[in-house]
């Protein structure tokens, strides 16, 4: 049926999900017109300036721009140049946690009215299960003719930071088909990877170690394909909130979830990915994909309270980490707190949904200046956080100069490796409450720094410990922090 040559496809909406499947898909040979209704972010693009922070993307859009990537506001006439048009607008949560598909809707019924020919309707952003029917009420009560298309699933499973690659080398590609016409379509578009074709170009952009040579892609039917997308993400959200809770009790027994990690992951029923203890999870994609598959399963008749609890625990660390930083300062009015990170995870400027906003947030009500600090992510989080209370500094030493305490709230690979003695020696009282666990504790306690991290016991620097009693708890830790200052300052 499709043999051989590109496929033109139609991306519509250029969010993070569209513009890096856009690009990719012109990477792998085939002609793209990606769409948006924001013109001004379609201007951007069209003079080459991608407004996202996603490594690998400028590079792609500036090798395609014009040759087998355009850019467009007008829905129609990406559609009649198609056969293939992914949807790819959001779908945020709505007021009641259900995925809210008004986006979607307005889309199809656009789509519908520009239907010329035989196209597959392709459904790329994270929806609940049946939206795919859905979907062809819409098509066809909007006047497409029943013969004139196909829809399909074929969710992504692109984590932001490292979504281009996530595309180019994925575990799986899951395309959800009933009819034969999009189960062909579908192969054909993804061919140049299922082949490993694309592997073998000159200029394919580099993978991961290890990753496979080629794609794997499995057919389901679009039910199916719908339900692997909402369930893979609220497994992972529930490995997070797993070791969250593990972290909290091997806090409280004395135990390091570090070497606990490493024993349970090295299974390799559970595997060592996404069991990384922290602030909890957040971003666009899970909080909003854990509360609709909740209520997805709700609408179901099935009670899935084991989701709730992902989530109870989820907000919980948030609100066991301020008690970190209470006790590691005692009383948060009027303290000095630099901050490390805003995004909600390292390798973007995302900062939606992001724990950092949420702790700073809380840290700000009960009266503490923060200092923050984020490579890439501080102009997006400038429009979120109170000017009045949250200042932005240059780099991470200037936010810790004079602070009562560093937090690290973003796993930034920079911030593992800062100049621990440097910033000793700029705080005003040596303490890091870390959300990450980033740091080796007695890295930090031999710079002479009091080392608070999730899951494991605080690290003292042996001068602290062996000069006052310090409980874990207790603000005595404060005193101790004031100790070695004076040390430092008379030393110097
Ligand atoms: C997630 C999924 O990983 C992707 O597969 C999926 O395609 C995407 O959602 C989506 O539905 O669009 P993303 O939200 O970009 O991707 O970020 P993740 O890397 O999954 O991280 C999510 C949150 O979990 C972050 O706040 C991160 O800091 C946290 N996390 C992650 C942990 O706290 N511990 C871990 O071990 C891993």
């Amino acid at each position: 049926m499709f043999i051989g040559g590109k496929m033109r496809i139609a991306v519509i909406g250029s969010g993070y999900v569209g513009l890096v499947s856009a690009a990719c898909f012109a990477e792998i040979g085939h002609k793209v017109i990606s769409v948006d209704n924001d013109a001004d972010k379609i201007a951007h693009l069209e003079r080459g300036e991608v407004p996202i922070h996603e490594q690998h993307l400028p590079e792609l859009i500036k090798r395609h721009h014009r040759k087998r990537l355009h850019f467009s506001t007008v829905i129609a006439d990406a559609v009649r140049a198609s056969e293939a048009i992914f949807i790819t607008v959001g779908t945020p949560p709505s007021e009641t946690g259900e995925a809210d598909l008004s986006f979607v809707e307005a889309v199809a019924s656009q789509i519908a009215s520009a239907i010329d020919g035989r196209k597959v309707i392709i459904e790329k952003s994270t929806v609940p299960v049946r939206t795919c029917e859905s979907l062809r009420k819409t098509l066809l009560l909007n006047g497409a003719p029943p013969d004139s298309f196909f829809v399909a699933s074929n969710p992504e499973f692109l984590r932001e930071g490292t979504a281009v690659l996530d595309f180019l080398y994925p575990d799986r590609i899951v395309a959800g088909v009933d009819d034969a016409f999009s189960s062909s379509l579908l192969q054909k578009i993804y061919a140049p990877l299922t082949s490993g074709s694309y592997y073998c170009g000159k200029n394919a952009v580099a993978g991961p170690d290890g990753c496979a040579l080629k794609a794997r892609l499995i057919l389901t039917n679009a039910k199916s394909a719908e339900l692997i997308k909402h369930a893979s993400n609220a497994f992972l959200a529930m490995k997070i909130s797993f070791i969250n809770a593990v972290a909290n009790i091997s806090e409280a027994v004395g135990a390091d979830v570090t070497e606990v990690c490493a024993g349970v992951g090295s299974d390799q029923r559970v595997g060592p990915r996404f069991l990384n203890p922290g602030i909890g999870y957040g971003g666009s994609c899970f909080p909003k994909d854990v509360r609709a598959f909740h209520t997805v399963a709700t609408q179901c008749g099935c009670d899935f309270s084991l989701l709730t609890e992902v989530m109870k625990i989820n907000e919980e660390q948030r609100r066991r980490f301020l008690q970190k930083v209470r006790s590691a300062v005692w009383t948060l009015r009027g303290k000095k707190l630099a901050v490390l990170g805003l995004a909600f995870k390292g390798g973007t400027d995302d900062v939606r949904e992001s724990p950092a906003i949420a702790i700073i947030e809380a840290l700000t009500k009960e009266g503490a200046r923060i200092i923050a600090y984020d490579p890439v992510a501080m102009a997006k989080a400038k429009g979120q956080l109170a000017a009045s209370q949250v200042t932005f500094a240059s780099d991470p030493y200037e936010a810790a100069t004079d602070c009562d305490a560093l937090l690290i709230l973003t796993e930034w690979k920079e911030f593992a490796e800062l100049d621990l003695p440097r910033i000793r020696g700029l705080l005003k009282f040596p303490i890091i409450v870390d959300g990450r666990n980033l740091y080796e504790p007695n890295r930090v306690a031999d710079a002479g720094l009091v080392y608070y991290s999730i899951g494991r016991a605080v690290a003292v620097p042996l001068a602290i410990s062996s000069a006052v009693r310090v409980h874990p708890e207790s603000p005595l830790d404060l005193v101790a922090a004031m100790a070695i200052r004076r040390q430092a300052v008379t030393a110097a």
